[in-house]
């Protein structure tokens, strides 16, 4: 059975070991990286797969051939790697590392053909000699990246290749269900890894060792004692030089239908049968099975004022650059409780936060309109900064010492960094997602039928979406993001540094 990351958890105080807990990749690696020459494989990629070989986490052999449409010299391609790690930070701690590294790296042109990649393959597969693997890196458009699943299925590798692909996977459910089909008509769903770089954090693993790992948690972690949550993503970042692609995607395409709701399903499932793949995943599906579909009424799309100015964007464009929504899972454990799930781009401050609120006691033992407790829903709640590596709070309500029976906010924080050192980031969430596919572990990756789900819920709006209210940039968005939560209100973990 496949190696799994998860199940391999530990227990443990000291950081270094869990490190050497990560498993070795066993079989020799072919990596054919197409899209070898764009911003991914230049910013992550190239660098990530550095880094991996530099802690330990790649196999013994291992051969990277580029592949685009628009060729370049295998010589191009190991300097423009070199620049990528360079840039990157990824530095190397070894004489020479960089110059090993960029040795496995070749270039082949596939405009013409995919016969020499097929040649290309079989030498690098010659070279290592004994058992290899090939793992096929399509970190290309969701069209280009069907067409080219199929010109490689003529090579004959769909036996013995695992295929990562990027999103979005699809823009709708029927593009996301002819994808599928196209992939499917090539390789078996074992073989197809979808990439949500999202689930490589650090934080993700964390929630579950939270959850699951401790008595104190999951029996508040339902609707008896939960208000509401919150997954919100706001981001300082423009749309950079994106702007051709993000004109047809969007924040709902970009990270809702993707991180967000990936992120919802960690905080929702029920407790697994084992940390194995197929147990986890299932669980995550059922939680996608049980949302209801988004209504229009519960969804605000906000456009920042200039971004009809950017480079490759419409001038009358209608593009959403943050989107809002409440979302339901309508299960016996969730019952009523909103998620509210928000994230866009230049907004104010940039985070990545998960809000637990917690439900008022039944009782009110202090007076409410004594405006000790200004606010009823969620005073008391934890947040997670799902940063890597991250930290916890804890926010309540305590008495101010004195005579009076004066309430105040009280928080308490827990970092990742302080208790384990600041080296539980120490992998990148795509390397250690690479890491995973090398070893055939399908834990932190989502099923054709949970990505055709996560479209099917999102139809009611795709078809008919409100329209994008402008925002100014480094707000908070329009004012309607605040009557959607009203009469809650969404937490930062700024509130109270
Ligand atoms: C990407 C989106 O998937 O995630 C970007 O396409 C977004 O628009 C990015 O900025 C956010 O990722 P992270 O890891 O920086 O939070």
């Amino acid at each position: 059975m496949a190696p799994c990351s998860l199940r391999n958890m530990s227990v443990t105080t000291d950081s270094a070991q869990q490190d050497r807990a990560a498993q070795p990749v066993k079989t020799d690696q072919v990596i054919v990286l197409f899209g070898a020459t764009g911003d991914l494989a230049k910013r992550k990629l190239l660098p990530g797969m550095f880094h991996l070989s530099q802690v330990g986490l790649m196999p013994e052999g291992f051969r990277i051939i580029g592949a685009a449409r628009h060729p370049i010299s295998s010589d191009e391609f190991r300097d423009l790697a070199r620049e990528s790690v360079e840039g990157s930070g990824r530095k190397s701690d070894t004489d020479g590392a960089l110059e090993k590294f960029t040795k496995s790296l070749s270039f082949v042109g596939v405009g013409d053909g995919f016969g020499p990649l097929g040649e290309a393959i079989e030498a690098a597969k010659k070279e290592l000699g004994g058992d290899t693997e090939t793992l096929i890196y399509l970190s290309l458009p969701p069209k280009a990246a069907a067409g080219t699943v199929e010109e490689i299925g003529k090579l004959g590798l769909d036996e013995d290749a695992r295929v990562i692909t990027e999103k979005p996977f699809g823009t709708d459910l029927a593009s996301a269900h002819e994808l599928n089909e196209r992939l499917h008509s090539v390789f078996h769903e074992d073989r197809i890894y979808r990439i949500d770089h999202y689930l490589g954090r650090e934080a993700v693993q964390n929630l579950l060792a939270l959850r699951f790992a401790n008595g104190m948690f999951e029996p508040v972690w339902n609707r008896n004692h939960i208000d509401h949550v919150q997954i919100d993503i706001p981001e300082t970042l423009s749309i950079e030089m994106r702007g051709s692609f993000y004109e047809g995607t969007g924040a709902f395409r970009d990270m809702l239908v993707t991180h967000l709701f990936q992120l919802l399903g960690f905080v929702a499932m029920e407790p697994p049968t084992s940390l194995e793949p197929k147990p986890l995943g299932l669980e995550r599906e059922k939680v996608f099975d049980s949302m209801l579909p988004l209504r229009r009424e519960d969804v605000v799309r906000g456009q920042y004022v200039g971004y009809r100015e950017e480079d490759g964007v419409d001038p009358n464009s209608d593009t959403e650059t943050l989107i809002a929504v409440k979302a339901f899972v309508d299960n016996w454990r969730w019952e009523g409780v909103p998620f509210y799930l928000r994230s866009g781009k230049r907004m104010a401050e940039s985070h990545h936060v998960l809000t637990i609120a917690f439900k008022q006691p039944p009782r009110r033992l202090f007076p409410i309109d004594s405006a000790l407790i200004p606010e009823d829903f969620g005073r008391d709640h934890l947040t997670f900064e799902l940063g890597d590596p991250g930290s916890i709070s804890a926010s309540f309500l305590a008495k101010v010492p004195g005579a009076t029976m004066q309430l105040g906010e009280a928080h308490m924080k827990f970092t990742y960094a302080d208790a384990f050192g600041d080296d539980q980031a120490a992998l990148d969430p795509y390397e250690r997602l690479i890491h995973d596919v090398m070893n055939g572990d399908r834990t932190l990756f989502t099923s054709s039928d949970a990505i055709e789900r996560l479209w099917e819920i999102s139809e009611p709006v795709l078809e008919d979406p409100p329209p994008a209210i402008p925002y100014w940039r480094g707000s908070w968005g329009p004012k309607e993001i605040d009557d959607l939560i009203a009469p809650r209100r969404w937490h930062l973990p700024s509130d109270h540094i």
